[in-house]
């Protein structure tokens, strides 16, 4: 045998040990929880044979509690570069079967490696998250580790997608790289994310809690708003991944890309005219206004378990990709409140990183009044929503179908927060209040010295209703462009996007603003 054979031999078996991560037993009880390994994962995430990997053979420096006898190939974090779609992305996957899966200073160092490939090449970074945590034999050296890729993910934000999955444990300050990227998908009853886990909790507060209530995917997808998709299993998340990213540009520089579409972009939809019901206080789909205006009704929703009063997710209209922020009269009236104004607003700010640009459907009744919402900041809060519609560059087209009422109509992408094309249907109703409101305000006094105080005030209610309650009020002032047949709103949409597609807007030079957080 040559001594060129021999080093070829020899490569080859190193590199069957470090895809064996911690070893063909560790691998076994993984796959026994129902639980795909890193490689595994990055395989059905990428396109096939599509992978190129980064220091498989990086070992850990660490001496501290014999660590010097488990050195493992790779060192519990599997890294590198493919394609999806046949788009390039970065990717990392932690790997459970080495040491948990827990971060050392050279399990930052890989990862770090990926993410300033990513920012300087543009394009995405995709965390696959399944680990113990700060390695604690290491202690300070992991510390410094998590916040090298703290610091990243922050250079990162607004330059190129950062998306993570969590596919097990992801404890303490582990957490916090996946709460700055901008989406995360979690797995139910397999993945978990909280800073402090059961035991603490009990000791501290007092509080039973399991893990799955304190920091499991349905939790965070519905309670916390931390994650945007509950996956039923590992493929689900990575498919949600995959689906994501194809309404995503590659950084921030680019737009996203167009979809050959058959579906025809003057489609009338006269289902849409007869929507919305006679009585104003009766509720109806906004999502069917959403899936039967956008390309063959593909609608990709996020964080839709959380504030379900408000709906965001993507779609394409003739191809192009576009973000959608609705109000559903279905849940609370569409109210807006704390927790839809946060969903909403970081939505909306993430696609104006990312060129996307936005259609707003309204109707809102106002926002939900009260002490739990006033306590805990629904003006700081509210605000928030204000604040990233005004700011944001890109193309904005908005849709009032129905109630546009004070500071909400403001706040929906309203034509005074530069809203750029604002369409109504004849159904709408913009005005600064509703007219029980008002005439409660207006003639409460004067009710009471009449003889039939209900009835004058319901005859007031309706001249206010009939005099206010309508969208051309707005459209005699311009701050609403035209009152459009619902069932051409698909058409006015895309004739819309596609005069703004060269829209340049700049912001004041700053350093950057300060949305109130
Ligand atoms: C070193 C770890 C580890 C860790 C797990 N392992 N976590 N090794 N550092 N953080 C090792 C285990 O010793 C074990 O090795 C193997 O990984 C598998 O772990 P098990 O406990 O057998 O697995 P399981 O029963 O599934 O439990 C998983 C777990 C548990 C719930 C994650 O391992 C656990 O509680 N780990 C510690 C979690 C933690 O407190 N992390 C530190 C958080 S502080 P062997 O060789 O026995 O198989 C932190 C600070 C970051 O992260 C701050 C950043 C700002």
């Amino acid at each position: 045998m040559s001594l060129m054979q021999k080093k070829l031999d020899d490569l080859l078996q190193k590199r069957a040990e470090a895809r064996l991560g911690g070893g063909q037993e560790r691998i076994d009880a993984h796959h026994a929880k129902g639980r795909l390994t890193a490689r595994e994962r990055i395989n059905q995430l990428l396109d096939e044979g599509s992978f190129e990997e980064f220091d498989m053979f990086k070992t850990h420096r660490c001496h501290n509690f014999g660590m010097q006898e488990k050195v493992f190939l790779g060192d519990g974090v599997v890294t590198g570069y493919g394609t999806v779609d046949g788009r390039l992305v970065y990717v990392y996957a932690q790997d459970f079967t080495v040491l948990g899966g827990s971060l050392s200073e050279t399990l930052a160092e890989k990862i770090c490696k990926v993410m300033d490939l990513a920012v300087k090449n543009g394009a995405p970074v995709i965390g696959l998250n399944d680990s113990g945590g700060a390695r604690i034999q290491e202690g300070i050296e992991a510390l410094a580790g998590y916040s090298d890729i703290f610091l990243r993910n922050v250079m990162a934000s607004g330059v190129v997608p950062q998306i993570s999955a969590i596919f097990g444990p992801c404890a303490g300050g582990a957490v916090y790289s996946p709460a700055l990227t901008d989406f995360i998908v979690m797995v139910k009853n397999n993945s978990y994310m909280f800073l402090t886990g059961p035991k603490v909790v009990k000791s501290v507060t007092h509080e039973d809690v399991t893990v799955e209530e304190l920091g499991g995917a349905d939790m965070h997808a519905s309670q916390s708003g931390v994650a945007d998709y509950a996956a039923v299993d590992g493929m689900d998340a990575l498919n949600y991944v995959k689906k994501l990213l194809s309404f995503l540009p590659q950084n921030n520089m680019e737009n996203s890309p167009l979809v050959a579409t058959d579906d025809t972009p003057d489609r009338w939809d006269e289902g849409l005219n007869f929507l919305i019901p006679d009585s104003p206080n009766e509720a109806y789909d906004m999502k069917e206004v959403i899936v039967r205006t956008v390309d063959n009704g593909d609608f990709f929703e996020v964080k839709e378990k959380f504030a379900p009063n408000i709906i965001t997710g993507f779609g394409r209209y003739n191809g192009h990709s576009v973000g959608i922020v609705a109000n559903q009269p279905m849940h609370l009236s569409g109210v807006l409140d704390i927790n839809s104004s946060v969903k909403a607003s970081r939505f909306v700010r993430f696609c104006d990183c990312f060129n996307i640009p936005v259609v707003t459907l309204v109707d809102v009744p106002g926002f939900l009044p009260g002490t739990n919402q006033e306590y805990n900041g629904v003006i700081r809060n509210g605000a928030k929503l204000l604040y990233a519609y005004a700011e944001a560059t890109i193309p904005k087209v908005t849709v009032v179908t129905r109630k546009a009422y004070g500071g909400a109509y403001c706040v929906m992408s309203s034509k005074h927060l530069r809203g750029d094309i604002n369409y109504a249907w004849p159904s709408a109703e913009i005005a600064v209040m509703g007219g029980k409101g008002a005439v409660e305000v207006l003639y409460s006094r004067e009710a009471q010295s009449d003889d039939d105080p209900a009835a004058f005030l319901a005859e007031k209610e309706q001249e206010y209703s009939d005099t206010m309650a309508n969208p051309y009020i707005a459209a005699r002032r311009g701050y609403i462009d035209d009152i459009i047949e619902p069932a051409r709103t698909r058409f006015r949409i895309i004739k819309a996007l596609e005069m703004l597609k060269n829209k340049r807007e700049t912001n004041p030079m700053k350093k950057h603003g300060n949305i109130p957080l």
